[in-house]
């Protein structure tokens, strides 16, 4: 089956971040599908510096400095920051060598850029991916809610239903780590594709995989290659919170997939669903109620991503990391 593939306008809101990594070396290898209208970066899994700096970093190692840099919140909204070096390195990108940049981020913070540019183009034109906690684009929909509401879909990496979570028994990393920002983001009204751990957790970066990668020589590819393995030699309960005690099949690729969402949709199965999320509780903070049944007051919020088909993702990879 051939697919019409119409041009995507994107920018991608991230804290890279292994997976961040390979989400943004996918984007930026693929500039006949997508126009990237900049990277805006948050704290996360590591701090708000070196999620900037590595943003940056990976963007000159795709040779693509066209690409704006726009760093955004230090803090979540009103909790202490969470970060996720442990599944991430003290540098965010695991034991990627850390050089020098050759530009840095631009002066411009990432709301005031988030605001202009969404603004400055039709409404309904530009796809916003959200690879990080979500602070960023909670703080764009309260300052300009109708700004966000241009936005044509905000396709978001969070949350579990089936699988539990990853940072705790009750909650996936993103959402946990500011879950009043998601619950901003959640009740905005905006289009929203929610891709939690039950999606992610199909897409695994196996050894065959990597060194299909690694054998394409470039640096973006070498870069990716490095990135799923560290994720792989992570130890086993860090590689697969759901099935701590069985040697998984190679780490998930969380971040990814909101691009492949983009790049390839019919890879994807959705079920409308609404989607909320726990703020009161200690114990089940960031959690995620999805709820599928019809019957609810509400109505529904999201699409929830229910499969996905991993290998129409990892060949995707395999493909634009080729050129
Ligand atoms: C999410 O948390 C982060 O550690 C990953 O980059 C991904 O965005 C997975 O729970
Ligand atoms: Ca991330």
């Amino acid at each position: 089956m051939t697919h019409h593939r119409a041009p995507i306008s994107l920018l991608i809101d991230c804290d890279p971040g292994v997976d961040d990594a390979v989400a943004l070396a996918l984007a930026l290898a693929a500039p006949d599908r997508v126009t990237l209208l900049g990277i805006t970066t948050t704290a996360g899994n590591v701090d708000l510096r070196r999620t900037t700096r590595n943003a940056c970093l990976i963007r000159e190692i795709a040779g693509r400095l066209d690409v704006p840099v726009h760093s955004g919140h230090a803090r979540p909204m009103t909790r202490e920051p969470v970060i996720a070096d442990d599944f991430h390195g003290p540098d965010g990108l695991g034991h990627y060598p850390i050089t020098p940049l050759e530009s840095g981020p631009s002066s411009e913070d990432a709301i005031s850029f988030l605001i202009q540019t969404i603004d400055s183009h039709p409404a309904g034109t530009i796809d916003l991916a959200v690879t990080g906690p979500m602070t960023n684009i909670a703080v764009l929909i309260r300052q300009a809610p109708e700004v966000a509401k241009r936005l044509r879909q905000i396709i978001i990496m969070g949350g579990a239903r089936r699988e539990g979570g990853n940072i705790t028994a009750s909650a996936e990393y993103n959402v946990y780590a500011d879950p009043e920002a998601a619950d901003i983001c959640l009740n905005s009204g905006c289009k929203l594709i929610i891709l939690g751990l039950d999606a992610t957790h199909q897409v695994r970066g196996t050894q065959g995989w990597i060194d299909a990668i690694n054998a394409l020589n470039t640096p973006l590819a070498t870069l990716v290659a490095e990135m799923l393995a560290f994720s792989n030699a992570l130890p086993a309960n860090l590689v697969d919170t759901a099935e701590p005690d069985k040697p998984a099949p190679g780490a998930p690729l969380h971040d990814p997939c909101v691009i492949a969402y983009l790049l390839v949709p019919e890879a994807f199965t959705c079920q409308p669903c609404q989607i909320r999320v726990e703020t009161q509780s200690e114990l089940t903070r960031g959690h995620t109620a999805v709820e599928f049944r019809h019957q609810i007051a509400d109505g529904f919020n999201a699409l929830w991503v229910t499969q996905i088909d991993a290998t129409a993702v990892l060949d995707l990879l395999l493909k634009y990391l080729a050129r």
